[in-house]
């Protein structure tokens, strides 16, 4: 039944942004019309769904059906290949929604031959929760969300720089949740220096990201907060040779050339599959000029704050023809009380 592949996909949208570089995935094993086993992938280097689940249904799972979010693996990663353990549990059946394109897809004829009956059955939904999953890993880049909050003439701060409440409480609070959903979070010194932010997530059971801070020059004030709190490592991308870590949670990566390219492709071998681009313009503008980035998240309070352009979450010198201006469409919008959240993709 569909219901059971739903809460699969359920499950895998729960663990969604805490599964670093590898696939967030639900399970649920049924038999004679009861669910015996529910699993999810938790973390990289943890059991897969697919195990939870059957490891929870122990003999319970012989004859029955295991729902997956996503394909089982036939490879050998950090953990076996999962569809040795649904063989060896003797399924009847195995369902799941979405083929992973990123690997050798094998699974359904080594369980075929297992006389176990293959089902896919393509879920639109789920095939969402894998689209920019599949395209980051191919590219051997973490999936980008630039995260913008502005005045309705798209500042981010006053000309005086002052940017505190622009926008209200009840985004901040989807902030938080937006810090949890993803490995780490992106600025630039500009913010640093004059926000003098934390980047931590204030909600219940929330995972801080790690913070991961831009800076050419490497003229950095050490004497902020954000160096303060040795809970989560901070990570410091410079052209400063002489730029040094002070503190055991900080590490500082010398890069020839600091481009956006160049940094992504270092967090991703690191283990960054999610990123939060939350910087001020200049750092905002860099990356909506490149091809980089998956979702643009904007929140809207209704206020002008007018001046110069200087603080625009997007502007630019160049003046470029429109056919060849970034391009986006609008995935959701919803109201946070008095502020406008818009969700929008990169076409
Ligand atoms: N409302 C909001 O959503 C929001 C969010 C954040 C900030 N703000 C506001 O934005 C203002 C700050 O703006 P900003 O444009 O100065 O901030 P920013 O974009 O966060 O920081 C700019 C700095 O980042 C570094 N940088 C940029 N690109 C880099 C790259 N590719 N590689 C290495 N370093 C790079 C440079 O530091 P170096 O000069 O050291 O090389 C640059 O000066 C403040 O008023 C703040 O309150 C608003």
């Amino acid at each position: 039944m569909s219901q059971y592949l739903n809460y699969a996909i359920e499950l895998a949208k729960m663990v969604d942004g805490q599964t670093g570089l590898n696939p967030p995935v639900g399970s649920v094993v049924v038999n004679d019309g009861r669910i015996v086993g529910l699993g999810a992938h938790l973390k990289k280097g943890d059991k897969h769904a697919e195990v939870q689940a059957l490891d929870m249904a122990q003999d319970a799972a012989e004859g029955g059906t295991i729902y997956i979010s996503l394909e089982p693996c036939t490879h050998y990663g950090s953990t076996p290949p999962c569809v040795n353990k649904i063989i060896e549990h003797g399924l009847k059946k195995v369902v799941y929604a979405v083929k992973d394109t990123t690997l050798p897809s094998n699974g359904d004829v080594i369980l075929k031959e297992a006389g176990i009956e293959v089902e896919y059955r393509p879920n639109e939904d789920a095939a969402l929760l894998y689209r920019d999953f599949f395209e980051a890993k191919r590219k051997g880049l973490p999936q980008v969300t630039v995260k913008v909050s502005c005045s309705l003439d798209g500042k981010q701060a006053t000309d005086f720089g002052e940017s505190k409440w622009i926008t209200n409480k009840a985004v901040k609070q989807d902030v938080f949740k937006l810090r949890h959903q993803h490995d780490a979070v992106i600025t630039g010194r500009g913010t640093l220096e004059a926000d003098n932010p934390q980047y931590t997530t204030r909600i219940e059971n929330g995972k801080d990201p790690i913070r991961v801070i831009l800076s050419k020059t490497g003229e950095i004030d050490m004497s902020l907060d954000i160096f303060k709190d040795p809970s989560t490592a901070i990570w410091i991308y410079t052209e400063n040779k002489q730029l040094e870590s002070k503190h055991e949670q900080i590490t500082v990566t010398q890069l020839e050339h600091c481009s956006i390219e160049n940094i992504l492709k270092d967090l991703y071998t690191r283990g960054v599959g999610r990123l939060l681009v939350e910087a001020g313009p200049t750092l905002t503008t860099t990356f909506l000029q490149t091809e980089f980035i998956n979702e643009l998240i904007i929140y809207y309070a209704p206020k002008l704050i007018g001046g110069s352009g200087h603080n625009q979450f997007f502007h630019t010198e160049q003046v470029v023809d429109l056919a060849d201006v970034p391009q986006f469409e609008i995935v959701n919008s919803n109201l946070l009380e008095q502020n406008i959240k818009l969700e929008l993709r990169k076409k």
